[in-house]
């Protein structure tokens, strides 16, 4: 952004800012979702008063030309001279909670990814694994042997046989279902959004992990509904806190992720899970199960699940073929045991009157063939190498004060700068380096700062992911040097 101003020639200073800026949009040179600098900088760099910028930015905001956000700073609004329509088109008013989740968008970061780059930010797990001629087969012998019946409506529940299959892995994991208890969905993405609506209302709130998993987040800034943080602790959320939060009238459910964790990579504890059940029960709150990654456990002893622990229908139980398989088939499960199971398959049908039951039951034939277990240990194996090449690669270049989780299963772990530190600002260093990695920030309820930082394990090759963490190391090492950059508070003990 390009502003000259001429204190010479009798137009105010702000009006001089102003039509620059403006004029800027318009040409687009400024696009949507552009951040304007922030008042402080800006005003330094033109020498002219804080309040003289802030007019302005407000006068923009005013013009619908630009959007602001308190703590994530200024941008530029959808649609070129926005506010300003084209003559003949139509600018439709979006809904607040729209507008809102187009904020938090545009607040997360967005660094081009280039071929030579370690792509640690990513849960996205890697293509090259992607088991596709077996699928492919697996696909056209379904599709050969129950044809047209795969192309109706699926129905609210899904595919029969994939349930079945999955009644039967419930089963042998200690959560006692039928075919007739489980909902298939369009991935664990989906299971969070109808658990969300089957027990909140719009205005409603629901607890949440803090660090959460960031589309969590923008699922319920979509349906209307508010993100009570509960913090997490090394060994899982405080259960005291939980506590608190769970006697508000309004907050009406918990989402948790006890096991391999997103962003922290940590599995709680037996005794832990059971405490928070006793503490979900006692406040007659459900408690959504997030087991997206639960067929990756790569050492250690398994959990059984909130799920398993409880019988009496308080848990809702998510699974995901995403990050085991590949996340193109959109399948993963919901289970929910009691009355509340006949207000999901309505909420099920509602929503979409059943997903695809031509990927259902290639799926289904897919595990029955043998191909699925065969994937599964192929998988597990590369990641279990690759979380070591990780953790190894950390041990040897991070230095001192830098701590991070050492996952037993999934595909992320999270790192933690010395107090003080924000690890966004490390973000471009890092890609200009070789490396991406997800900023704590954008796994908080408010996107406020964090020290702490995700990396994944699950796209990048081990050479990949040695050069990587040596990248990194250097930008960690260069900050230390500089020193903090803004106050913070202290994050997860790791
Ligand atoms: C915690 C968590 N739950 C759910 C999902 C989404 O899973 P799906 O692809 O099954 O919708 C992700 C994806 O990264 C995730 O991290």
């Amino acid at each position: 952004m390009q502003i000259r101003i001429d204190r010479g020639n009798g137009r105010p200073v702000s009006r001089q800012i102003l039509d620059a800026i403006r004029g800027d949009i318009e040409a687009g040179r400024l696009a949507a979702g552009d951040r304007l600098p922030p008042i402080r900088s800006l005003a330094e760099r033109l020498e002219v008063n804080r309040d003289t910028v802030a007019a302005v930015y407000e006068r923009l905001v005013a013009e619908g030309l630009v959007e602001s956000t308190v703590g994530r700073g200024t941008f530029v609004r959808a649609g070129k001279a926005a506010g300003r329509p084209e003559p003949g088109s139509f600018e439709p008013r979006l809904s607040p909670a729209v507008r809102r989740l187009l904020d938090l968008d545009r607040g997360r970061p967005r660094l081009a990814t280039a071929a030579d780059v370690a792509p640690l930010h990513t849960l996205i797990p890697d293509p090259g694994l992607y088991p596709v001629s077996d699928f492919r087969r697996a696909f056209s012998r379904t599709f050969a042997s129950e044809g047209a019946a795969l192309l109706a409506y699926g129905g609210p529940q899904g595919h029969g046989g994939l349930r079945e299959i999955l009644a039967g892995w419930l089963g042998a994991s200690g959560i006692a279902v039928g075919p007739e208890d489980v909902v298939l969905c369009s991935g664990a993405s989906q299971g969070i959004s109808l658990a969300l609506r089957l027990f909140a209302a719009p205005g409603d709130s629901v607890a949440v992990e803090e660090p959460t998993y960031h589309n969590v987040l923008a699922t319920l800034l979509a349906l209307d509904l508010r993100a009570v943080p509960v913090p997490m602790r090394g060994d899982g959320p405080d259960l005291a806190a939980l506590e608190r939060t769970l006697e508000q009238p309004q907050v009406k459910l918990f989402y948790t992720m006890p096991s391999f964790h997103n962003p922290l990579g940590v599995t709680t504890s037996l005794a832990h899970r059971r405490a928070l059940l006793d503490v979900a029960r006692r406040a007659g709150k459900p408690v959504v199960e997030d087991a997206f990654e639960t067929d990756l456990r790569l050492s250690g002893r398994p959990q059984p699940s909130l799920a398993a622990l409880d019988g009496s229908g308080l848990v809702v139980h998510l699974y995901s073929f995403s990050k085991s398989l590949f996340p193109g088939s959109r399948v993963g499960s919901i289970v929910v045991r009691g009355p509340a199971l006949a207000g999901l398959l309505a909420l099920k049908q509602a929503t979409d009157l059943g997903g695809p039951l031509l990927v259902q039951a290639a799926l289904a034939e897919f595990v029955r063939s043998g191909a699925y277990a065969r994937h599964l240990g192929r998988v597990r194996k590369v990641m279990r190498s690759r979380r070591d090449a990780l953790l190894e690669s950390l041990e040897c270049e991070m230095p001192e004060g830098v701590a991070w989780t050492k996952p037993e299963g999934g595909y992320q772990l999270w790192l933690e700068l010395p107090a003080g530190f924000d690890s966004r600002d490390l973000l471009l260093d890092a890609a200009r380096a070789g490396v991406l990695f997800a900023p704590g920030s954008q796994f908080h309820h408010d996107g406020r700062p964090s020290r702490g930082l995700r990396l994944a394990f699950g796209f990048a090759d081990e050479p990949r992911i040695r050069s990587g963490i040596a990248a990194l190391a250097g930008v960690v090492r260069q900050r230390l040097r500089a020193g903090p950059t803004r106050a913070l508070e202290t994050g997860v003990p790791v």
